[in-house]
């Protein structure tokens, strides 16, 4: 834990995923004022084509940075940040912090040096993932599997919403389906919203496999990139939304429980 940093950070997603990075910044640095937004307006991004995102990102980060003020910006969505990371740095003149799949902490992890990798479609299909693949796990078998099926049951279960667990089974069978699928030992979770199905996730799988994910990298990327002069910035706990949060009561409900209860939304012109 890093009790000395002070300075404001906005952390940024299409729905609710990025709690878990925001989560794992707040537990390494408590002093930090964190606020959070969801693009709830274009939600999900995991079936959005490349050239909707591509248009999109830089824009509504340009708007939320406009009205949050905060000092680093933090996409904390793997779809994002695999296409548009550049994008939008091209428009803000604070540090941007990404959020990559963790392909190398795995491949360095594996046993067997056979890695799935679960994503949304838009993650699976990138040529930034297919890049950090060749150079961090060329000597390992990677296995994709794209859902955007499992980022609403993420933000269902998230919001208390009962769903079998076949439907997780289910949700990931294609990664043990696939050929070697029956040697995966560890399964990168390449998309911020999983973590908040990690159990579900693990309860469901043929066999025992470690999850990973890239929320504390981040946390600590967040810090590393602060600038030095930012100062005490309140307590945080604002909640940017771009559409009408009374259409949003899951949403608003599960960042409150996560301990974003001032909510405001982000007027499109
Ligand atoms: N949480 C996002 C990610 O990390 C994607 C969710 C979505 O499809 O909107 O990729």
């Amino acid at each position: 834990m890093i009790e000395n940093k002070h300075g404001k950070v906005l952390v940024f997603d299409s729905g609710m995923g990025g709690l878990t990075v925001a989560r794992e910044i707040q537990a390494l640095a408590p002093a930090l004022s964190v606020d959070y937004a969801a693009d709830s307006g274009f939600f999900p991004y995991g079936d959005k084509s490349d050239d909707a995102l591509r248009e999109r990102l830089p824009y509504i980060a340009k708007k939320l940075v406009d009205a949050a003020r905060p000092d680093v910006f933090v996409i904390a969505c793997n779809t994002a940040s695999t296409l548009a990371l550049d994008d939008v740095r091209a428009v803000l003149d604070i540090p941007v912090v990404g959020t990559v799949p963790a392909i190398k902490p795995a491949a360095a992890l594996t046993r067997t040096g056979v890695i799935g990798l679960l994503a949304t479609p838009g993650t699976v299909r990138r040529a930034y993932t297919a890049q950090l693949i060749e150079d961090f796990a060329s000597e390992v078998r990677v296995i994709l599997h794209g859902s955007v099926e499992l980022v609403r049951m993420a933000e269902q279960t998230a919001s208390g919403e009962a769903i079998s667990m076949d439907a997780f089974r289910m949700a990931q069978a294609p990664l043990f389906e696939a050929e070697g699928g029956d040697d995966i030992d560890t399964i990168v979770l390449a998309c911020t919203h999983f973590p908040l199905i990690r159990g579900e996730l693990a309860a469901t799988v043929p066999h025992a496999v470690t999850f990973v994910d890239s929320g504390e990298a981040i946390a600590r990327q967040t810090l590393r990139v602060l600038p030095d002069q930012s100062g005490t910035a309140g307590r945080g706990g604002q909640v940017w939304l771009s559409s009408s949060p009374a259409r949003q009561k899951r949403l608003v409900e599960v960042c409150r429980r996560f301990g974003f209860t001032d909510v405001r939304e982000l007027t499109e012109e």
